[in-house]
């Protein structure tokens, strides 16, 4: 794979074609903030965190870099008031959501956020889908899934998954920004009798 030579925040970055923005920046030590973003996960582009400014033949965009193409000569910029200002009220808006999350937390310390700036919804999920992708992706189960729609949509579950699935596994659990795919785990495992309780049942 052919190498290509790009400029990110002044400094000139080495990547791979077909590698995205945000590996470039990585793999030169430059952070852009994610969410929704995975290494071992399709790319996404679900939270618009990554979210930066490209240069090409004197042209500027905001471009989501989790999915957006490194290309040869492009001049990125990843830090800038008006980048800045946008993740702001991204974080802002998921704050509605998921106001006591450790992670969004500190994005909003580190961006200015105000955590009460929009009125809560309190749903605790932020859709950021990892979840839902890693276990479908990683470990083809499709043991959790998003149901329903626009405001309504929540991940959820699926208790003949979950209840052979889940308990020896739970490596979804640490991706959650929130503390929502816990509660969702706790609940279905409460609703359904199948699932373990305490300990997962020993098969002979
Ligand atoms: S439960 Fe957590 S990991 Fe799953 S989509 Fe919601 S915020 Fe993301
Ligand atoms: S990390 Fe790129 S859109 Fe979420």
């Amino acid at each position: 794979m052919s190498e290509i030579l790009l400029q990110i925040d002044g400094k000139e970055v080495k990547a791979r074609e077909g590698m995205t923005i945000l590996e470039a920046a990585r793999g030169a030590g430059i952070s852009i903030p994610t969410l929704c973003y995975h290494e071992k996960l399709e790319p996404y582009g679900g939270c618009r965190l990554c979210i930066v400014e490209v240069e090409e033949r004197g042209w500027k965009k905001l471009v989501v870099s989790c999915v957006y193409l490194a290309e040869k000569n492009l001049v990125v910029t990843t830090r800038s008031g008006k980048i800045d200002r946008i993740r702001k009220m991204i974080i802002e808006l998921l704050m509605a959501h998921a106001p006591d999350s450790f992670e969004l937390q500190n994005l909003a310390k580190e961006y200015g956020a105000d955590r009460d700036r929009f009125e809560k919804e309190a749903s605790f999920c932020i859709h950021c889908g990892l979840c839902v992708r890693y276990c479908a992706e990683v470990k083809k189960k499709h043991a959790v899934g998003f149901v329903d729609r626009g405001t309504r949509k929540e991940i959820s579950f699926i208790p003949e998954i979950a209840a052979k699935e889940c308990w020896d596994c739970k490596e979804c659990f640490p991706l959650c920004p929130t503390s929502a795919l816990q509660a969702a785990f706790v609940l279905t495992r409460a609703l359904y009798s199948p699932l373990p309780s305490s300990e997962p049942e020993s098969e002979e």
